[in-house]
């Protein structure tokens, strides 16, 4: 059985712009996770370096980083057994392209020939991450 967990879930600027805040909520709750804490704000480049440390170095690091700051995001501490895989479940896979029918990413995303694949939502992928991550935002 899955252990009470929190997750890191972001509304990138894409899907902030498409008036998709709440289509995100909704899938969320419609699950059965609990919104804990929620905040829409304009993320600094330290802040966004820092989130996607993982990734500094590679071709799509700068192109990520700009288009995170091409907007407000909304950061949402998502709550329920399971949830930290249950929202990577929810949002589908990293290419709205490929993405399943029926994930967030495969229903609600595509390509837009942007230098970096823009896929509506964020969710931390383990349990490190998701402790670091909600450290960071909130
Ligand atoms: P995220 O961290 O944003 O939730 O996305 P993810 O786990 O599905 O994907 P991740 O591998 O962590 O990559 C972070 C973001 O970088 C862009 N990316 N581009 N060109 C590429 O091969 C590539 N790989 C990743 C995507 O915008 C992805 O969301
Ligand atoms: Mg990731």
């Amino acid at each position: 059985m899955s252990e009470l967990q929190q997750t890191l879930v972001l509304i990138k600027p894409d899907a902030v712009k498409r008036n998709l805040i709440g289509e995100v909520i909704r899938r969320c709750e419609a699950k059965g996770y609990e919104v804990v804490e929620l905040k829409k704000l304009a993320a600094s480049r330290a802040l966004l370096e820092e989130h996607y440390a993982e990734h500094h170095g590679k071709v799509f690091f700068e192109p990520l980083v700009e288009f995170m700051l091409s907007g407000d995001v909304v950061a949402i501490r998502l709550e329920g057994h399971g949830v930290i895989e249950g929202f990577r479940s929810l949002a589908g896979s990293t290419n709205p392209t490929s993405a399943a029918p029926g994930t967030i990413r495969g229903d609600l995303g595509r390509e837009w020939g942007t230098k970096v694949v823009q896929n509506l939502v964020h969710g931390s992928d383990s349990a490190e991450s998701s402790s670091r991550e909600l450290a960071l935002w909130f």
